[in-house]
């Protein structure tokens, strides 16, 4: 028996992490994610901020992951809201689809490493652990991986390159993930700093679509 009172409170008291690795909706997920104060890895602190969550329609079996927020992610506590984003439902427009009704939208990190830098290995492992909590929520039929980094930290040895150039536009499978297919696509902030990357871009989402229409 624990008899110091001061222990005992504090090990009834149900740590937040552990309340979101065992919600069991995504509506818990999003309030739980967005209430806590993560400490988990130093981007916490580097600018002070809650994690984001995620947007979109959690019932569809398509999930998109981008990298990491950036500024107005951070504000909105949702991910893909900024001019990135606002290019990325652009493109989904151009199949028919709208991001909130036809898409899962989330980040590998949730919160904004400074000046948009990439994330640290160290960064990105620690906070995976919230996507698949995520993943084992919504049990995606597919994947779409939104640059590097991205695909990086989801395929990771199941690529057979990490050069963007030699796995764009293609389907890739991981022992991870067995029941997923996952299609890599540029990220649309490369869109926006190199014009040439938009017809490659727009071709691959029409290829993910036909795949997906075929059945
Ligand atoms: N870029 C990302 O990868 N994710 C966002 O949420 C915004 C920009």
């Amino acid at each position: 028996m624990n008899d110091h009172p001061d222990l005992w409170s504090k090990s009834q008291s149900p740590d937040p992490f552990d309340q979101i690795m065992t919600c069991s909706s995504v509506e818990d997920f999003r309030k739980l994610l967005r209430a806590y104060h993560c400490t988990r890895c130093p981007l916490s602190s580097e600018i002070k901020q809650n994690p984001t969550t995620s947007r979109g329609n959690p019932n569809r079996h398509v999930m998109m992951v981008g990298e990491a927020p950036g500024h107005n992610e951070m504000i909105q506590g949702i991910p893909f809201v900024g001019k990135a984003g606002q290019l990325m439902d652009k493109i989904f427009e151009s199949i028919g689809w709208t991001s909130e009704k036809d898409i899962y939208v989330t980040n590998i990190c949730r919160c904004r490493p400074v000046d948009n830098r990439t994330p640290l290995v160290h960064e990105a492992k620690t906070c995976i652990s919230y996507l698949k909590k995520e993943i084992d929520l919504i049990k995606p039929r597919f994947i779409l991986t939104l640059g590097a980094t991205s695909a990086k930290y989801l395929l990771g040895s199941a690529l057979p390159s990490t050069a963007m150039k030699d796995i764009v536009g293609r389907f890739f499978q991981s022992e991870e993930y067995p029941h997923i297919d996952f299609f890599v696509l540029y990220h649309p902030a490369a869109l926006l700093y190199n014009s040439k990357l938009r017809d490659p871009m727009w071709e691959h989402i029409q290829l993910f679509r036909d795949h997906l229409s075929r059945g």
